[in-house]
Parts: C-alpha cells; structure tokens; sequence
C-alpha cells in the first residue's frame, strides 16, 4: 500500500529499500499486495475476476506482461483475469517468495510440475544430472520421450560429449541443462555449486539447482552462479505437511533473464499447473515462519548428527557408542564434510540442511528401527516442524536398502536424541 489511505498497512519502502534480512521479509514481502485492512490475509477462492467497467482501461491477457510490468512484482489487484493466470494468493506467496529468494519466482501445483516446467521452457538437447530425488527422473524421462533428449552424468563433464554410433559428434552446449541437486536427496551431502556453474558456463549451457534441502536463509544459489533454482516448496516453504508447492526462480544475471520470467509465466498458463487458492493462502501462512523454523530444524539436525556420528566413529566416549556401533553403519550429512571442502560453509554460511541419513547395518535394522521411535513419524516427505523417518527403500527404489532419511522438525533436539538413542537400545533387546 502507498501509506496515502485512512488504513495503510506497514509497507517496505520500494525505491531506497534497506536490505532487510529473511526474518523480516518473509513477514513484509507481500505488503505492497495487503490492500485490505486484514492483519492476516484474506483467502480468496474466485477463479474469474470480474473486468474494468471502464472499456477504455480493459486490457487484454495478451497485454499481461506490459499491465503488470517488472517480473515478479506483485500484479495489482484488477489485473486478474483467471486464477490459471494469476491469483491474488498465489501473487502474495510469489511476491514473498521472489524477495526471500533474490529473484523473480513462480509458485507451480508441485515441486515436480515445477521441473516439468522448467524443461519444457529451456528445451535442451542434452541434461546432465546426478542422484537424487528419483521424481526429477521420472519426469525427465517424460520429456525425454518427447523430444529424445540425451541424459549425461552432471558430476562427469567427460560424458558430456561423445559420438554417436553413426560416427557424429555431440556436446553438451548452448541450449542444454546442467541440473544440480544439492544438497542431495536422500543423504543430504552438498556439491560446489560454482564449480558445476562453471562447467555449464564455459559450455554454454545453463545451470539449475534443486535447492529443496536448504531453503533460504541457508544457501543462495544464485550467489555461486545459478541461472535457475528450483525449490519443493511442499518441503521448507509450507513447512507442516499441508500443503503441495513448487518454485522456479529465475536469475537475473542471465541475459533476456525477462524473456525467461515470462516466457514462464505464459506457459503456465497453458500447462495448468498452477497451485491452489487454498495452497496459496497456506504458503503465506507458512512463510512467515521460514527462518525461525528453518534455523532450528537446521541447528537441531547438525547436534544430532554430530552426536550420533561421534557415537559411530567412536571418539566421543559416549557409554551409549557400543550400542549404536552394533546397528549403525555411517551417518552422512553436510556437515561431516565440512573438513574436507572449505567451500561449503562459504556456500551455506547460516547452517546445514535440516535432512540426513543413517546407514544401518542390515536391510532389517533399517526396516525396524522407525518402529521403535516415539517422536519421529515413520513416513516420507521432510521440512515439516514434525520430525520424520524414513525406509527409504518405501518410496525410492534405487536407493540402498539400508537407508533410513531423517528429516529433523523443530522440536527440542535433546528430545530427539533420547528418543533415537533409546529406539537403537529396544532395536538390539528386541532382535
Ligand atoms: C529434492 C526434491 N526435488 C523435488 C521434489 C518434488 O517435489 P514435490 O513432491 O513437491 O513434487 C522433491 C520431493 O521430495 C525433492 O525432495
């Protein structure tokens, strides 16, 4: 609101705008668009909006871009048309999102359709990927039996060129996907985001990063060269399991970076796959929670970690070490790579993700060992304030069966360590 009327709300000053830290514009980014005297924003359910009685002033969807100007600025309130456009909830979750990120964002049905979107827009020939969330696979598979695009390794830029067996030469290039994923599902290590940025670069090719594990305030992306981040916002950004969400940001360093925004948002329009009023309105919701949440999630996880790593590798002099050293193989996490690579506290200067795996023994003390836990939900998924567990051979066929994924939630990390030491006791009593 422009402070001008008899119930202005608080507003962010747009032209000499402080950079205000994550805290404070997950709960302001979307002032500009509070043009009601609700505190809490309103939920709007309309999927039409009714026109401009003015003729003079209808304009057109084909205008949509021009009527509403800067990317990822917040539309005013009678430019909406259809909610497959835009809608007013959705715009306060996008308007919040693009300020938290540092780049215009656009909200889709889920974290997949967001991937979906993305590959469609780029178009490339060739995508080099890694592990990581098998979804992003399936979907790539899609698209690749649409337009029979080449898949490469993203952590090998050897196999990003070759010949074919006609003797033709190919190369990874301009037009193509170098899609990284870090930190990584399910195990939650992280990769140097500048070096893959470069090797993209130096190609032609842009860089997307799946930053679903450490959301803002942890990691920025586009700080390490990124050209595009995609987020599960189903994860972080709803934060309580109640909501389907997916995000695409796009960088501003690239040129015709606006070709791009909009390229995007036209293109939705036409995949469909937009969120719901209802999601909408829950991300706002959620958001202005973030950093809060995030941070401790991100604090509880590295304590765990390190406790239950110390117990493994045995140089804590914990009395508990023998019992968990029978049933544990390994933990991995970011932060136990921290003394190898100086890079990643650079990359993700607030904190660690808040997701890490435990590598058990055997098949069976990873199928067990959820039964045996009291405050963690044996279920998939992750970034909620409830902590999870997961087998998760349950929903990722391609990962080792011995995996179990943790999802730390906000809860008292004391808690959540006297809970897991005591279920890897009953694991050992009851076999
Ligand atoms: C890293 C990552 N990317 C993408 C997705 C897909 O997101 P969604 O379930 O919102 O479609 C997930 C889901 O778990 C994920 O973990």
């Amino acid at each position: 609101m422009n402070g001008s009327t008899e119930h202005a709300s608080p507003s962010i000053p747009s032209a000499s705008a402080p950079a205000y830290s994550a805290a404070t514009l997950a709960v302001h980014g979307d002032d500009a668009l509070n043009s009601s005297t609700d505190v809490a924003p309103a939920l709007h359910v309309s999927t039409t909006f009714r026109y401009k009685e003015n003729p003079g002033e209808l304009v057109p969807v084909s205008d949509y871009e021009l009527a509403n100007g800067e990317p990822g600025a917040p539309p005013t309130s009678d430019s909406y048309i259809y909610s497959r456009l835009a809608a007013p909830n959705t715009s306060r979750l996008e308007a919040i999102l693009s300020k938290l990120i540092g780049a215009p964002s656009l909200t889709y049905s889920s974290g997949l359709s967001a991937f979906h979107a993305l590959l469609v827009w780029t178009h490339p020939s060739i995508v080099a990927i890694g592990d990581g969330y098998h979804g992003c696979h399936g979907v790539l598979k899609i698209y690749q039996k649409l337009t029979n695009c080449r898949i490469v390794d993203v952590h090998d830029p050897s196999s990003w060129s070759g010949k074919d067996e006609d003797g033709k030469s190919w190369a990874l290039g301009k037009g193509d996907l170098v899609h990284l994923e870090t930190p990584l599902n399910p195990t939650g290590e992280a990769y140097e985001i500048e070096k893959y940025a470069g090797w993209a670069h130096e190609r032609g090719a842009v860089l997307s990063v799946d930053a679903t594990f450490a959301p803002p305030p942890l990691q920025d992306p586009f700080a390490w060269g990124a050209d595009f981040v995609m987020h599960s916002g189903t994860k972080y950004f709803g934060g309580h399991s109640d909501m389907l969400c997916g995000v695409i940001s796009v960088g501003k360093k690239r040129e015709g970076w606006e070709k791009d925004y909009w390229g995007m948002f036209q293109e939705r329009l036409f995949l469909g796959a937009v969120m719901g009023s209802m999601e909408g309105w829950l991300g706002v919701r959620s958001l202005r929670t973030l950093e809060l949440r995030v941070v401790r999630q991100s604090q509880n996880a590295e304590k765990i970690v390190q406790w239950l790593h110390g117990l493994v590798s045995g140089d804590n002099g914990d009395a508990d070490a023998e019992l968990v050293k029978k049933t544990v193989e390994r933990v991995q996490h970011s932060s136990l790579q921290v003394k190898q690579n100086s890079w990643i506290e650079k990359q993700m200067p607030n904190g660690h993700g808040p997701v890490f795996a435990i590598w058990m023994k055997d098949q069976e003390l990873a199928k067990r060992l959820p039964s045996k836990l009291h405050l963690f939900h044996h279920a998939t998924s992750l970034g909620g304030v409830e902590s999870l567990i997961e087998w998760r051979r349950m929903s990722d066929d391609t990962v080792d069966p011995r995996v179990l994924r943790v999802s730390v939630g906000v809860e008292n990390w004391e808690d959540l360590k006297e809970d897991l030491r005591s279920a890897f006791k009953a694991l050992l009593e009851s076999k």
